[in-house]
């Protein structure tokens, strides 16, 4: 039979998910040529391994086993390109989309109606149980005017993470997709040449089956992102500048509890200065790990103390080259002022090259 639709579904530790899933989609679109494409990060509880197991006897369902990697936008921008097939939609793996949306979908794309079908939580018809709180779902609607605002394109619900196009439409502007965040749709709508005509989907967005969910919602701060992306991120990459931007607040807070000690121990300058460094480091961490790495946070005591130390050893190797280099340079005759700066930028690119890639690259 001709493969018309490849569903992806990024996981991560949905192992439990995965066998029911695989039933309902059989039970969603019976006759249809269509694959179920898995896109797992290297998920600890073993979601690649069972979703091999049930591959060995359905050919419906393919794996692509992502290692040292992370990211629900990548994920999906990634299997999205590895199908064969003329349409392409994305899926949570975690029960809370209904399989039974996918045909109407898929028809309004194929006969034209649309060239973008989506599953909105928040068109009459809709319902949004699944999502936890009053103050998540008041965020998601404001983050969908926003959204409105962002692309020009009338939808209610940008930040949701179902919908399915013709597998051309995304090839062509996969490499202007951030594959930052999660963001993804409001990225394919932002990204296209011209705008894209949306039907939207009732959706009952459902509770969650097992497991637990791995985004979280500060939605003011994606469009921020957004935006900076949108118009910036060619020049300085998103990432980069909020890591510079985390770098400069923790010089305040290096400079504050700096001020603080050394007054209060009056002139104990070595002691205040390294109780200074270690909480600028240790705050800027934790602000990185909220903010520029968001989508790949670390949770758990035990991720976040290995996290934390590696960041540590990383930042105070940084410092030593800063200081090196700033020094050598201002001994050959650059002027302090300068010496200085390229110290500290040498300093910035050096942690975060390392830090993004042992500290949150897992
Ligand atoms: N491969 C991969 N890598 N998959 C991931 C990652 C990742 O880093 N993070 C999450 N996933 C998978 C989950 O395993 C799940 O199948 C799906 O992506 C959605 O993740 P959840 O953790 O369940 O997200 P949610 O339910 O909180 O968020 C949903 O609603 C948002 C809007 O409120 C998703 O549909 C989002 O796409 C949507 O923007
Ligand atoms: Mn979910």
């Amino acid at each position: 039979m001709r493969l018309e639709l490849a569903i992806i579904l990024p996981t991560l530790n949905e192992r439990d998910n995965i066998a029911p899933l695989v039933t309902r989609l059989h039970g969603a679109l019976g006759e249809t040529g269509w694959e179920a494409i898995f896109v797992d990060d290297d998920s600890k509880d073993g979601t690649a391994e069972e979703v091999r197991r049930i591959a060995q006897f359905d050919k419906h369902i393919r794996v692509i086993h992502r290692i040292g990697r992370r990211g629900l936008a990548s994920a999906a921008i990634e299997g999205m390109c590895a199908t064969a097939a003329p349409f392409v939609a994305v899926m949570d793996a975690d029960h809370q989309h209904d399989p039974k949306l996918l045909l109407p979908m898929l028809e309004s794309v194929r006969s034209g109606e649309a060239d973008i079908a989506v599953a909105s939580r928040f068109i009459s018809g809709a319902s949004v149980t699944g999502l936890s709180s009053d103050a998540r779902e008041k965020n998601s609607r404001f983050a969908n005017a926003l959204a409105r605002k962002l692309t020009g394109t009338d939808l209610s619900d940008a930040m949701s993470g179902y919908f399915l196009l013709p597998a051309v439409t995304l090839r062509a502007q996969a490499g202007r997709l951030s594959g930052i965040g999660f963001k993804i749709l409001l990225d394919i709508l932002g990204s296209a040449h011209e705008p894209l005509k949306v039907k939207e989907f009732a959706l009952e967005f459902a509770e969650r089956a097992t497991g637990e969910s791995k985004l979280d919602h500060g939605v003011g701060l994606d469009f921020l992102v957004g935006l900076y992306e949108r118009y910036l991120g060619r020049y300085i990459p998103t990432r980069f500048a909020l890591f510079g931007t985390v770098g400069s607040l923790g010089v305040g807070v290096h400079m504050a509890v700096l001020t603080l000690l050394y007054l209060a121990l009056s002139d104990a300058f070595i002691l205040a200065q390294s109780v200074a460094t270690f909480t600028a480091m240790t705050f800027n961490f934790w602000l990185n790990n909220f903010l520029t790495y968001r989508d790949q946070k670390l949770r758990g005591i035990k991720q976040i103390l290995t996290g934390w130390l590696s960041f540590c050893i990383t930042c105070m190797i940084g410092a030593v080259a800063n200081v090196g280099v700033a020094s050598l340079l201002q001994e050959r005759g650059v002027y302090w002022w300068g010496a200085a700066l390229i110290g500290i930028t040498l300093g910035s690119v050096w942690n975060y090259a390392l830090s993004s890639r042992f500290v949150w690259g897992r």
